[in-house]
C-alpha cells in the first residue's frame, strides 16, 4: 500500500489549485534522515505533514510547499545546511531540528536572516535563555524540564545519591543538570557525572564504574539509536536489578520494539506518554498509524504535528501572508494548541508550558502512571525578551 504522506528526497507541493490568496508557504524541514537520530526526524516530518493533511493538505487556507536538508546531527555542517534552505530555496518558515547542537546553529541562521523557526525537538536551553529571540519557538521541550521532572520522582522515592551519564553535548548535560537540580534542592546528591561523546556507545568502561559506586539510582539521558543500546547494555550488565534506571522519556520512546524486555519496567519522564486515551490523542494516535503503520506514534511524532499546529495559529492571524513576520510571530506565541499531549501555550520565552508525566515501560508501550510535575515551565534564564 502506497502512504499518502511517504516522504519525498525533492520539493514536494503538496497541492497547487486556484483561488489561493497567497504564493505556497515553504516550510524547509532541516532534520536528522541519517546517523542515531533519523527515525526521529522522520517521525517529525509524518507528524507535521499528517497535520497538514488533516486540513485537506493547506494551513490556513494556504498550500504548503516542503524542502528538505538532511542535518545529519552534525553541528560543524550546521549554517552551511541552515543555508540551504535559507538562502537557496528561500523559505518562509524553517522546522529544526532534533540534536542541540545543531539547532544552536539554526537558531542562529534564523535570527540572523529574520526567518521564523519552529524548534520540533531540540531542547537546547541557550536558544530560549541568552539567546531567545522572537523568530524561534517550540513545539517540544526544554531539556531541563523532564530532567528537573524526574529530580523530583527520584527524591519522592527516597534516593539518596544517583550518577547521571548522558552524551557529552547539550542536550545531555542540561538534561542531567535539570535533575541535579531538583535531586538536590530536595537533599539528594549527584555523586558523579559520567559521560562519552556523541553518538558513541561504548557504555561498558561506565557500566563498569556505575556498578562500583553503586548509587541509589541512575538517571540518563540517550535518545535515539543510541538508547536503545544503553538499555539493553545496562540490563546486560546486570545492573538493572541492583540500580533503578531513570530517563529523560527519550531513553524509551519510539525505541521500545528494539529494546524489549530490557526496558520492561523502566520510569522515564516526558511531556508524552502513550496511554494517555483521551479523545484527542487517541485519535491523533490512530491517524497516525493509519498513515504510518510500521511506526509508533510517538514523541516525535507528535512534536512535529504540533509544530504544524503552531505554524497554522500563525498563519491564521495573518490570513496566509507571510511577510507579516511580526504578527504570525505573535500569534504563535499567544495560541493554545490541542496536541495530543494535552493542551499547552507557550511561554514568553518560546517554550511549552506542559505536564511532565511519569511513564512506566509495559510492553511496548510508556504508560503514564501520573503527572510528575504540572505546567513546568522552563525558566529561560538569561533571556531578554
Ligand atoms: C537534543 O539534542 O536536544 C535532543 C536530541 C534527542 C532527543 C531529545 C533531545
Amino acid at each position: 500500500m502506497k502512504h499518502i504522506l511517504s516522504r519525498t528526497a525533492v520539493a514536494t507541493v503538496l497541492a497547487l489549485s486556484a483561488g489561493a490568496s497567497h504564493a505556497a508557504v515553504k516550510v524547509g524541514f532541516m532534520l536528522p534522515y541519517s546517523g542515531t537520530y533519523a527515525q526521529l526526524g522522520e517521525a517529525i516530518e509524518n507528524g507535521f505533514k499528517l497535520y497538514v493533511q488533516e486540513q485537506g493538505g493547506k494551513l490556513a487556507g494556504q498550500e504548503v510547499q516542503y524542502f528538505e536538508v538532511d542535518d545529519e546531527s552534525n553541528p560543524s555542517k550546521g549554517p552551511e545546511n541552515a543555508n540551504r534552505l535559507i538562502k537557496r530555496d528561500q523559505v518562509d518558515v524553517l522546522i529544526g531540528t532534533v540534536h542541540s547542537g545543531v539547532a544552536m546553529a539554526l537558531a542562529k541562521a534564523a535570527n540572523d536572516s529574520d526567518t521564523t523557526l519552529i524548534i520540533p525537538n531540540a531542547g537546547a536551553g541557550a536558544i530560549t535563555g541568552p539567546l531567545c529571540s522572537k523568530t524561534v519557538v517550540r513545539s517540544s521541550f526544554s531539556n531541563w524540564q523532564p530532567g528537573y521532572a524526574m529530580g523530583v520522582v527520584a527524591a519522592d522515592k527516597g534516593y539518596k545519591t544517583a550518577v547521571t551519564i548522558s552524551w557529552n553535548y547539550a542536550a545531555g548535560k542540561e538534561s542531567t543538570d535539570g535533575f541535579k537540580e531538583s535531586f538536590e534542592k530536595a537533599g539528594g546528591k549527584v555523586v558523579k557525572h559520567l559521560t562519552l561523546p556523541f553518538p558513541n556507545v561504548e557504555f561498558q568502561p561506565l557500566l563498569t564504574e556505575i556498578a562500583s559506586i553503586k548509587p541509589d539510582a541512575v538517571y540518563t539521558f540517550f535518545a535515539g539509536g543510541g538508547a536503545v543500546k544503553f538499555v539493553q547494555d545496562y540490563a546486560a550488565a546486570g545492573l538493572k536489578e541492583s540500580i533503578p534506571l531513570l530517563g529523560a522519556g527519550f531513553l524509551t520512546d519510539g525505541t521500545l520494539k528494539a529494546q524489549g524486555e530490557s526496558a520492561q519496567g523502566l520510569l522515564t519522564t516526558l511531556h508524552y506518554a502513550d496511554s494517555l486515551n483521551t479523545e484527542r490523542d487517541n485519535a491523533f494516535r490512530e491517524a497516525y498509524t493509519k498513515n504510518f503503520p510500521n511506526l509508533p506514534p510517538d514523541v516525535y511524532a507528535v512534536q512535529g504535528y504540533d509544530a504544524a499546529q503552531l505554524l497554522a495559529a500563525g498563519l491564521k492571524a495573518v490570513n496566509g501572508d507571510v511577510t507579516k513576520k511580526e504578527e504570525l510571530r505573535d500569534a504563535m506565541r499567544s495560541a493554545t494548541i490541542d496536541s495530543p499531549r494535552g493542551t499547552f501555550k507557550l511561554s514568553k520565552a518560546g517554550d511549552p508550558i506542559q505536564d511532565i508525566y511519569l511513564r512506566e515501560v509495559k510492553g511496548e508501550e510508556n504508560v503514564a502512571v501520573g503527572v510528575a510535575v504540572e505546567a513546568l515551565e522552563d525558566p529561560a534564564r538569561g533571556c531578554k525578551l
